[in-house]
C-alpha cells in the first residue's frame, strides 16, 4: 500500500471508532431516560419490512462504497513481457522458469550512503508506476537471495563509498549473500551504478554486484548504466532503459538535455528496396560555433511533432497558437512550444487559456543516436532507422529526423560523451561487431582508426540483404581493398534459405578470434540489444571461456553499446 493510502485508511478507522462510540453513548443515554420497565411489543409486519428494507439499503451502500475503493483488477503480465517487444528470446527463456512462484512486477532495490541512490530509486519507481507497471521499492538491507530468486525482475540502484566499498546498508548483503554465487537463473536485472571517476575504484560496489549477479546466472535486461558524479546524460540513458522496459516511449525526462541549435543539411535513404524499415544517412551542422566529439560519442535530440498535428490539436482545444507564452526565460508562440512538448489529452486543458496551458506542458523525451562521423568530416553524421509504433505512426525521434524535419530544419541536439565506447588509445587490434544502425558508431571508430594509421581492424557486420542493406557499401569496400580494414565478414540474413547472423560468422572464425584476442585485440559491439548482444556474448564465452571474457570486460577490452 502506498504511504498516502495507508494514512487515509488510518483516518477512516479512527473516524469509524469515534462514530460507533458516539452511537453507544447515545443509546445508553436514551436507555436511562426510560422510566418504566422494558417490555417487548410486536411492531407488525409492515414495520418489520420497512426495517429490513432500510438495513438492506444500508448494507448495499456500504458494499458499493467498498467495491469502488478496490483497485481495478489488473491483467496479469507474463514474467518477461516488458522486454518482449525488444527481446523475444527473453520470453522463451523465462517461460522455462515458470510463472508460478515468480513475481509479476518489478522490484527497485537501492543501496545508498548519502541518499542519492535512494532518491533515484524513488524516481525509477515513479517512472514504472507512471507506465502502469506494478513495482515495489526496497533497501538492499531488506533483501535476501531467496527473495531475489522469487523476484523475477529487479532494478538495482547502488552507490559506492569508502575506497570502492558498499554503502553501510549493503554491508551485510555484500558480506553474506554475495560471498558466493546464488542460484538466480530466473532473475533478470538492470543496474544503475553511481560513482565518481576521481576515485580509484570507480563504481566499485556496482561492479562487484554486477559480477556476482552474472556469476549467479542472473541475466541483464540491458547493459549496466554507470553514472559519474550525477552525470545527467547517463541518468537520461537510464530513463531510456526504463522506457524500453515499460514499453512506454514517452515517459518524461527527469531532466531535459540542454540542447544546442543544429541544422539538418543532408538526408539520404541508404537502403532503397529493403524489406526492412528505411535507414537514412543524415548530416547536421551546428548553427553557432563549432562542435567537437570523439568516435563512440552519441547525440541526444529533442523530437518535434509535425506542424499539422499541432494545428489540429489547437483547433480541437479552441486555442490560438500565435499567443506568446513563457518557455524558460524566453517568450515563444504557443505553437512553437507545443511542437516540442507532449500534447495534452482531450479534457486535460479544458477551461485553460494559452498561458495556463503552456504552464502545464512537458517537453517530449529526448532520443539518443550514435555519431557516425568525425569532426574532420565537416558535419555530424547519423544513421537512423525509421521506426513505427504499433498503430503504424512514425516513431517520435526517428520520425522527426527521417520524415517530419525538412532538410534545412533546425534540430535541437546535444553531443553526449560516451567514454565507454571511445577507441582504444593504442594501436591494438580492434574487432568491430555490429548489425543494422549499430554500424553508425563502428563507422566513426573505423574512421578514427584509419586517421591514426591503425590497420588491424576486423569488421563483422550483419543486415538482411547485401543488394539493399549493405549500408555505406562503397566506403567499406574501399577500406577493405586498401587494407585499412584487415578482415571483414558479413552476415546477410535473408540471402539464403536459412537465417545467418553475425554471431554465426564470429563462431565460424573462432580460430581467428582467439588469435586476435591473444594479440591484445579489443572487442566493440554495437547494435541490437535483443539478438546481437546476447548472441555475440554467447559465442565469445564459448570460444574464449567465461573467465577470459570477464577479464576482457574488466580491462576495457570488451565494450558494448547496444540498444
Ligand atoms: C545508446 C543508443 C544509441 C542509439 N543509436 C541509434 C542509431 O545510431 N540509429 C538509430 O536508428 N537508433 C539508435 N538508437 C535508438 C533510438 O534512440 C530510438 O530508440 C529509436 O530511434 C526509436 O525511437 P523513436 O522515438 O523513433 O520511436 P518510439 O516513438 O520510441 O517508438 C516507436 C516504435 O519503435 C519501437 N522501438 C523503439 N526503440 C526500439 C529499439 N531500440 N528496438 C526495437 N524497437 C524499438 C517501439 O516499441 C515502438 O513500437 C540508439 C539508442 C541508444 C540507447
Ligand atoms: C566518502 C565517499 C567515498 C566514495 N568512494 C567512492 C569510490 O570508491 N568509488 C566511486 O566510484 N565513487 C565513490 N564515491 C562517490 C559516490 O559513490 C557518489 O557520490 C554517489 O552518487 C553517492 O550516492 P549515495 O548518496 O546514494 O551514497 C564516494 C563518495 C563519498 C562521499
Amino acid at each position: 500500500m502506498r504511504k498516502l493510502d495507508a494514512t487515509a485508511a488510518r483516518y477512516a478507522a479512527l473516524g469509524n471508532a469515534i462514530l460507533s462510540g458516539g452511537f453507544a453513548l447515545l443509546s445508553a443515554a436514551l436507555l436511562l431516560l426510560h422510566a418504566d420497565a422494558l417490555q417487548w411489543r410486536d411492531p407488525g409486519v409492515e414495520r418489520w419490512l420497512d426495517a429490513a428494507l432500510l438495513l438492506s439499503a444500508w448494507l448495499g451502500l456500504i458494499g458499493w462504497l467498498r467495491y469502488r475503493r478496490l483497485p481495478a483488477p489488473r491483467k496479469p503480465l507474463p514474467v518477461a513481457d516488458v522486454a518482449a517487444g525488444h527481446d523475444p528470446g527473453a520470453v522463451v527463456a523465462d517461460a522455462r522458469v515458470g510463472t508460478a512462484q515468480i513475481e509479476v512486477g518489478v522490484r527497485v532495490v537501492y543501496a545508498s550512503q548519502t541518499g542519492f541512490a535512494e532518491q533515484l530509486a524513488r524516481q525509477t519507481l515513479q517512472s514504472l508506476q507512471a507506465a502502469d507497471l506494478p513495482a515495489r521499492l526496497h533497501g538492499i538491507d531488506a533483501l535476501t537471495p531467496d527473495e531475489l530468486r522469487r523476484a523475477g525482475r529487479v532494478l538495482f540502484v547502488v552507490s559506492t563509498t569508502g575506497d570502492g566499498e558498499p554503502p553501510d546498508m549493503a554491508l551485510a548483503f555484500s558480506r553474506v549473500a554475495m560471498k558466493q554465487p546464488a542460484q538466480l537463473d530466473g532473475l533478470r536485472y538492470g543496474l544503475l551504478a553511481l560513482g565518481d571517476s576521481d576515485y580509484e575504484d570507480y563504481c566499485g560496489f556496482g561492479r562487484q554486484l554486477q559480477r556476482w549477479l552474472q556469476a549467479s546466472g542472473a541475466r541483464p535486461l540491458f547493459d549496466p548504466v554507470e553514472v559519474d558524479s550525477e552525470d545527467e546524460a547517463s541518468l537520461r540513458h537510464w530513463q531510456h532503459c526504463l522506457a524500453m522496459l515499460t514499453g512506454v516511449s514517452d515517459l518524461p525526462d527527469w531532466q531535459a538535455p540542454k540542447y544546442q541549435r543544429w541544422q539538418l543539411v543532408e538526408r539520404r535513404l541508404l537502403n532503397p528496396g529493403s524489406v526492412g524499415d528505411p535507414c537514412f544517412h543524415l548530416e547536421l551542422k551546428p548553427l553557432q560555433g563549432n562542435a567537437n566529439w570523439q568516435a563512440g560519442d552519441l547525440v541526444e535530440i529533442g523530437p518535434r511533432h509535425a506542424p499539422g498535428k499541432v494545428a489540429t490539436w489547437l483547433a480541437a482545444n479552441g486555442l490560438d497558437g500565435r499567443v506568446p507564452v513563457a518557455h524558460g526565460k524566453e517568450r515563444v508562440p504557443l505553437t512553437e512550444l507545443l511542437a516540442c512538448c507532449r500534447l495534452p489529452d482531450a479534457g486535460e486543458v479544458d477551461g485553460l487559456d494559452e498561458a495556463a496551458v503552456a504552464a502545464t506542458l512537458r517537453l517530449l523525451p529526448h532520443r539518443e543516436y550514435s555519431i557516425a562521423s568525425l569532426p574532420a568530416d565537416g558535419a555530424l553524421h547519423l544513421l537512423v532507422r525509421q521506426m513505427r509504433g504499433r498503430g503504424g505512426h512514425l516513431g517520435l525521434g526517428s520520425g522527426w529526423l527521417t520524415a517530419r524535419a525538412p532538410v534545412g530544419a533546425q534540430v535541437a541536439l546535444r553531443v553526449r560523451s560516451n567514454v565507454n565506447f571511445h577507441a582504444p588509445r593504442d594501436a591494438r587490434p580492434l574487432i568491430l561487431i555490429g548489425n543494422g544502425t549499430g554500424l553508425a558508431a563502428l563507422r566513426a571508430l573505423l574512421k578514427a582508426r584509419i586517421a591514426a594509421g591503425h590497420r588491424r581492424n576486423w569488421l563483422l557486420f550483419g543486415e538482411r540483404q547485401a543488394a539493399h542493406d549493405f549500408l555505406y557499401r562503397d566506403e567499406i569496400e574501399r577500406w577493405v581493398a586498401d587494407g585499412r580494414i584487415e578482415r571483414a565478414d558479413f552476415a546477410w540474413s535473408r540471402d539464403q534459405a536459412e537465417r545467418i547472423h553475425v554471431q554465426q560468422r564470429l563462431h565460424e572464425a573462432a580460430g581467428k578470434l582467439r588469435c586476435w584476442v591473444d594479440a591484445g585485440a579489443a572487442v566493440y559491439v554495437c547494435g541490437s540489444l535483443a539478438g546481437l548482444a546476447p548472441g555475440v556474448d554467447a559465442v565469445l564465452r564459448e570460444v574464449l571461456g567465461d573467465e577470459r571474457v570477464e577479464q576482457l570486460r574488466g580491462h576495457g577490452r570488451y565494450r558494448r553499446d547496444v540498444y
